[in-house]
This record gives structure tokens, C-alpha cells and sequence, in this order.
């Protein structure tokens, strides 16, 4: 699929983004480690959460999908999964693939997950070190490092203390869904927060977690409850929508029902510092997530410095505040950012080398990039395969000198399958081409 953009349509309206992917993931695996029935409402329509469905079903688990996006999940428990008879797919999903790794590490049964090219790729040894030292027996490609993965869990899953060597979340859920079966307490200490989805689930799912200032404490083997569930929306979704609307002159968008976890709020942060006007309206609560709907008005913005403590709360937003720093007057610097070069695809290589097609003056740094305002031009640009990169290189073409083509664009599926369809209700002229 391509998308063709055409630029200067101001952006007018209302709409609401694809139920939180982060959220979605958590509500599916923790469901169906309590017991009893989960109703989860607003699930996530991208790909990613659907290939989590998939692998929990092949462990046993039985999910009814309801209009909607409402589904209901019947728990196993903490340890009542079934070995699987074929392949665990994770399709694209990291998170898939790490936090599964860690519900397994539970199971006294033999799995195997793999997943697309880009996903066996990716590093694995970051949730595969502290999973071995809880006792699962795993065997990876390429020294213990790639997918695919065999592992085999365990009915004496050992606590750990273990000090997160990166601040990522995926590792720190990996270990806290292991520890769920640990006989004691599993403690993990993160220098810099990360994303903490996992631990506000697991306490509202009745889990005794408690978290002091940088230490996560959780005691295992304690049975948790099935428990309703509405998903907030996918605010590095809504990241595009707001770049978007921040970018072409003329425009006024309201996003309702939008997760603004203080762990993913970073966007509004860098965006505001950059010059932007964004409101957050009727905020509020669900199942333990805070919640707004996002007011956001046009502006001319400047260049900024993003950089730790910051970046792992605009970790997945970098792609598409690359394209607001190419808008913006001045220059914008990115450091500690070089975990972005194991995401989907290589972002900073991929960002940097899509941009400067659109005549960005932009250089990429080992953990960064530099990156100087100025007028975009239109161009044939493409994906590399990874959604985010699709959705950012679509809003640098809504504020480009005439047409740009997005190429191998069916990528949205993962995270915003009607991105081009929400983007044009609000105004935009986004067309997707087979
Ligand atoms: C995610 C954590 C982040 C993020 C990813 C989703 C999660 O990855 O980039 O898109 O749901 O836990 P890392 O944990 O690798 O930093």
C-alpha cells in the first residue's frame, strides 16, 4: 500500500485515536493470568495486540471478540496455561514476544516464539539474562540473543533482585510477570522510569505491588481476580494527530479520551516547549490510568534540546517530533536516544535518510540527530516497514511543497489501521493506494 499526501489542508474537528497499544497488551496477559472472566473495552485494532490474542489462545486461553473492540477473556490463572502444539507467532510485536517471554517463564511447559524479520532482529538478551536467573531454561539464535526462542518454564520460579541495566519497560514487565509466580518477593530498581502500564495493571488487578520511589516490589504466587477494563486511547497515536495539528497553520483539533500516563507524556512536554498551545481538558481516571481529552491549536514552532531524563518518555514520538523539528525555526537537537536504533527498524538511520529526501538539513549522531528548520519539499519516501515511521513521514508531507508518496505504507496496521481515514475526516487529503 502507498499513501499519497497532499499538503495545506488545515485539520478542523474532533476525533478519538485506537485504544492504548502499551495498555492493551497488559489487560490481554494479565487477564488471562487471573482467575475468572476480564471485560476489556477499546482494545487496541492494531496488529501487534492482535498477535498477543492469538499466542494466548494457542496457551489455552479462551477470548471472545465482541463488536466494538469489546473482548472478554476466561483466565487460566497464574500457572494453568497449556503447552502450545505449533509455533508462537509474534508477528511484528516486541512486546508480544518480552512480555510473553516472562508469562512463560512461569509455565512448566516448552514453547517456541519467533516473529516477522524485523522482530527476529531485534535484541532479546536484555529479558532473557533476568528470565534465566529466575529459572526458565531459554535457547536462542546467535548466542542466547534472537528469536526465535525456545524456552521452558518452570513450577519454582526463583525471585530475583534485579537493577534494570536500560530503562525499558518490556524487560521490567517481562520479570514482574515471571515474578507473578515467584515463591517471595521480586524486586526490580530502575535508574530512570519507564512506561509503569504493567504495574498500575497488576495492582488493579489486586496484585500486592508496591513501588518507592525507583523500587518495584511485588510478592508472588498470590491469585489475582478478572476485572473490567476501558482501554484509554493510544497517545503515541494521537502524537501524529497533534504534530499535525500543531503544523498546518489553521488548525484546531480536539482528541478525546487520550491516555496522558505521566510515563508517556513526554509529546506534550516537547511539543509545548517547542512553542505549541495544547490544553488537557476533562481529566480523569480509568482503572488506575489517568485520562483527558487534548486541545491543540496551530502554532509556529522552535528548535529544542531532547535528551534523558526526557527521552524514554518520548521514546516512540521521536519519528514524528523529527518532522516538527524540520518545521521548526532553529535547530533541534536529539541525544540518548540510541535505543531507537533497535526498534522496528533503525529509526534514526531511517528518519534521517527519509527526511533529507524532503530537503531536511539533518545528521544523525551515534544517539541522535541534529536537525535544522526550513521548508519541506515533497518526495517518494519510504516506510523502511515500520508504522510509525509511515504515520511520521505522512504529517511531513501535509506541510511540504506539493505531493508526497509513502511508500510500503500497509504498516499503519500495527498501532492506527484508519489513520489516513481519521486524519481525512478532520480535513486532511491522505489517500491510501493498493
Ligand atoms: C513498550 C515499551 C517500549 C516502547 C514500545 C512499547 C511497552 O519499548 O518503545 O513501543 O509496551 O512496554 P522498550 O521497553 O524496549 O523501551
Amino acid at each position: 500500500m502507498i499513501l499519497c499526501v497532499t499538503p495545506d489542508k488545515k485539520l478542523n474537528g474532533s476525533c478519538c485515536v485506537p485504544g492504548d497499544k502499551s495498555i492493551s497488551h497488559r489487560a490481554a496477559l494479565i487477564g488471562s493470568m487471573a482467575d475468572g472472566k476480564t471485560v476489556i473495552h477499546n482494545f487496541s485494532k492494531g496488529a501487534d495486540c492482535w498477535r498477543t490474542l492469538q499466542c494466548l489462545e494457542a496457551l489455552g486461553v479462551e477470548i471472545q471478540q465482541q463488536e466494538n473492540g469489546k473482548i472478554c477473556i476466561l483466565g487460566r490463572g497464574l500457572n494453568g496455561f497449556c503447552e502450545p502444539d505449533d509455533l508462537l507467532d509474534a508477528g511484528n510485536s516486541g512486546t508480544t514476544m518480552r512480555l510473553l517471554l516472562g508469562l512463560l517463564t512461569g509455565q512448566d511447559f516448552f514453547s517456541i516464539i519467533t516473529g516477522d524479520p524485523s522482530l527476529r532482529r531485534r535484541p532479546m538478551g536484555r529479558v532473557i539474562d533476568p528470565l534465566v536467573k529466575m529459572g526458565a531454561d531459554i535457547r536462542a539464535r546467535c548466542d542466547n540473543t534472537l528469536p526465535p526462542i525456545c524456552i521452558r518454564g518452570t513450577n519454582n520460579v526463583h525471585t530475583v533482585e534485579y537493577t534494570l541495566p536500560i530503562p525499558s519497560a518490556q524487560v521490567k514487565s517481562a520479570i514482574l510477570l515471571a515474578g507473578m509466580n515467584g515463591k517471595g518477593q521480586t524486586t526490580v530498581i530502575q535508574k530512570l522510569p519507564s512506561r509503569d502500564h504493567t504495574e498500575r495493571m497488576l495492582q488493579y488487578f489486586g496484585a500486592p505491588l508496591t513501588i518507592k520511589g525507583n523500587v518495584i516490589c511485588l510478592q508472588g504466587r498470590r491469585p489475582i481476580n478478572g476485572q473490567l477494563i476501558q482501554i484509554p486511547g493510544d497517545i503515541s497515536s494521537a502524537a501524529f494527530i497533534m504534530a499535525a495539528a500543531v503544523l498546518v497553520p489553521g488548525s484546531e483539533v480536539l482528541i478525546r479520551d487520550v491516555g496522558i500516563n505521566p510515563t508517556r507524556t513526554g509529546i506534550l512536554d516537547v511539543l509545548k516547549l517547542m512553542g505549541a498551545e495544547i490544553d488537557v481538558l476533562e481529566q480523569r481516571s480509568w482503572n488506575g490510568e489517568p485520562v483527558a481529552d487534548l486541545m491543540i491549536r496551530s502554532a509556529q514552532l522552535k528548535g529544542a534540546e531532547i535528551k534523558d531524563p526526557l527521552l524514554p518518555r518520548v521514546l516512540d514520538e521521536i519519528p514524528v517530533l523529527a518532522v516538527a523539528a524540520a518545521a521548526a525555526e532553529g535547530e533541534t537537537v536529539i541525544s540518548d536516544a540510541a535505543e531507537l536504533r533497535v526498534k522496528e527498524t533503525d529509526r534514526l538511520k531511517a528518519v534521517a535518510s527519509e527526511l533529507r529526501k524532503m530537503n531536511v538539513e539533518i545528521k544523525e549522531k551515534p544517539d541522535g540527530l541534529i536537525i535544522r528548520g526550513g521548508q519541506l519539499r515533497g518526495a517518494r519516501v519510504k516506510s523502511w516497514g515500520d508504522h510509525r515511521m509511515a504515520m511520521a513521514l505522512a504529517v511531513a508531507g501535509l506541510i511540504a511543497d506539493g505531493e508526497t508518496i509513502i511508500e510500503d505504507a500497509g504498516c499503519i496496521d500495527i498501532s492506527f489501521p484508519d489513520f489516513p481515514d481519521v486524519m481525512n475526516a478532520l480535513g486532511a487529503g491522505i489517500r491510501a493506494e493498493n
